[in-house]
C-alpha cells in the first residue's frame, strides 16, 4: 500500500476518533443510542428457501468479496486455498509482489492444486504432477510427448479478478471486474501479522449468524457476565458505507475521555468496531487484535466460518498481548452468541413467525437486508 494512502488514513482515523468519542459520550449522558429510521420485516422464508440461497450464492460470486487479508500472503509464494461461494479458489502472491487468485483446479483433469495455507515455489498437481508457476503458467507436463499438440500457454490456471484494497484481497468471480468497492476506511494494515486461522462449520443460516454480530440490543441479556460488565447495553454507533456498515461497541472505560480535550481523544482500546463488509464478511477490530470473519453459506441451515486473526501492532510484545486478548475475549462471548443463533435455527420451521422483525436498535441488520434485497433484484 502506498505510504501516502496509509498516512491519509491515519489522519482520517484521528478525525473519526474525535467524532466517535463525542457521539459515544453524548449517548452515555443521555442514555441513548443510534437508531434507524425504519422497522424491517424479513420473511422467514428467505432463510429457508433453496432458491433464495442459490440467488445469494450467485450474488457472492458476482460482487467483490474479501477472500483473505493481504497479510495472509506475506511473501512470494504465500498462498491461501479455500472455497468461496462453493468454488475452490487459490490466492497466491507472485514474485512481482502481486496477489493473484485462480480457480483451484488443474487444467489436466481438475484436481485441486493446494489446500489450506502455506508457501510454495510452484504448484505441482498431486495427480500427475502438471506444474504451474506462482503466476499460473503451466510450466511442466511429465511425459509431454503423450499430449501431442498441447499448447501449454493455453493451459495455465484460470484467473479470477482480484484486487488488494483496504488490507484485503477482494475477488470477483463472475461479475464485472470494475465493480466498485464500498468507500470503507483501511481495515487491516499491511504490517499486521496473521497469528491464527480457524475454520468451523455451524448449524445455522449464514444471515442469522451474521445478524448476531451487528446489533448491541442483546448485550445485557445474552452476555450478562462476559461483555456487559465491560460494555454498555444497547449503546452503539452505526455508520453506513454504501452497502457495508460499521457498528461501534464502546467499553465503559471510554467515559474517562470526558476529561480529555476533544482534539486529544483517542478511542483505541476503549471500544470495539465491527465492520460488516457486504455481503458476508465481518471485521472485528478489538483493542489488540483484529478478526477477519468470512461466512460461507453451505446450505440454508449450515455455514462455514473462516477466521483470520491478526495482531494490531507489530513486534513480539504486541503479538503476545494480542494472543492473550484473543484467548480472553474469544471464548465465553462467542459460545453465548452461538447458543442463541443455533436456537433460532432450530425453531425456524416451527411456524411461529412468518417474518422476523428488526427494530430501530437493529439498524445495521435493517441496512443489510435492504441492500441484500436490492442487490438480488438488480
Ligand atoms: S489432474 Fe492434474 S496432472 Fe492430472
Ligand atoms: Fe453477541
Amino acid at each position: 500500500m502506498p505510504r501516502d494512502v496509509e498516512e491519509g488514513s491515519i489522519v482520517m482515523a484521528r478525525t473519526d476518533d474525535q467524532s466517535v468519542a463525542q457521539r459515544v459520550l453524548d449517548h452515555i449522558e443521555k442514555g441513548s443510542t443510534d437508531t434507524g429510521a425504519e422497522v424491517w420485516r424479513e420473511p422467514v422464508g428467505n432463510y429457508r428457501s433453496e432458491s433464495r440461497l442459490l440467488a445469494e450464492l450467485s450474488l457472492l460470486r458476482s460482487v467483490p468479496v474479501p477472500f483473505c487479508p493481504s497479510a495472509a500472503l506475506p511473501q512470494t509464494g504465500s498462498y491461501v486455498a479455500r472455497e468461496a461461494a462453493g468454488v475452490p479458489l487459490l490466492a497466491v502472491r507472485g514474485a512481482d509482489g502481486k496477489a493473484r487468485v485462480f480457480r483451484n483446479a488443474c487444467r489436466h483433469r481438475g484436481t485441486q492444486l493446494a489446500n489450506g495455507a502455506g508457501c510454495a515455489k510452484a504448484f505441482v498437481c498431486p495427480y500427475h504432477a502438471w506444474t504451474y508457476t506462482l503466476e499460473g503458467k503451466l510450466r511442466h507436463v511429465p511425459h509431454e510427448e503423450g499430449f501431442p499438440g498441447l499448447d501449454k500457454t493455453l493451459h495455465g490456471l484460470v484467473p479470477v479478478h482480484a484486487q488488494e484494497r483496504l488490507g484485503l484481497v477482494f475477488v470477483t468471480q463472475d461479475g464485472p471486474s470494475d465493480a466498485l468497492l464500498d468507500e470503507l476506511p483501511v481495515l487491516v494494515r499491511p504490517q499486521q501479522q496473521v497469528f491464527a486461522t480457524a475454520e468451523r462449520e455451524l448449524d445455522v443460516n449464514w444471515k442469522i449468524f451474521l445478524e448476531g454480530f451487528i446489533e448491541g440490543y442483546h448485550i445485557r441479556f445474552t452476555h450478562p457476565e462476559s461483555f456487559y460488565p465491560y460494555g454498555y447495553d444497547n449503546l452503539n454507533l452505526v455508520d453506513l458505507y454504501g452497502r457495508s456498515s460499521r457498528i461501534t461497541y464502546p467499553f465503559r472505560r471510554i467515559k474517562k475521555l470526558e476529561a480529555v480535550p476533544p482534539e486529544q481523544r483517542r478511542v483505541e482500546g476503549l471500544l470495539t468496531y465491527v465492520y460488516h463488509v457486504f455481503p458476508n464478511v465481518l471485521i472485528t477490530i478489538l483493542s489488540r487484535h483484529t478478526n477477519v470473519v468470512i461466512l460461507e453459506p453451505l446450505s440454508v441451515g449450515r455455514t462455514r466460518q473462516i477466521t483470520f486473526t491478526l495482531a494490531n501492532d507489530s513486534g513480539d510484545e504486541a503479538l503476545a498481548e494480542a494472543i492473550r486478548d484473543r484467548d480472553f475475549v474469544g471464548t465465553t462471548g462467542a459460545v453465548e452468541d452461538l447458543a442463541v443463533v443455533t436456537s433460532i435455527q432450530k425453531s425456524i420451521g416451527s411456524g411461529a413467525n412468518n417474518v422476523f422483525t428488526f427494530g430501530r436498535f437493529e439498524s445495521c441488520i435493517v441496512h443489510f437486508h435492504r441492500e441484500l434485497a436490492a442487490s438480488l433484484l438488480s
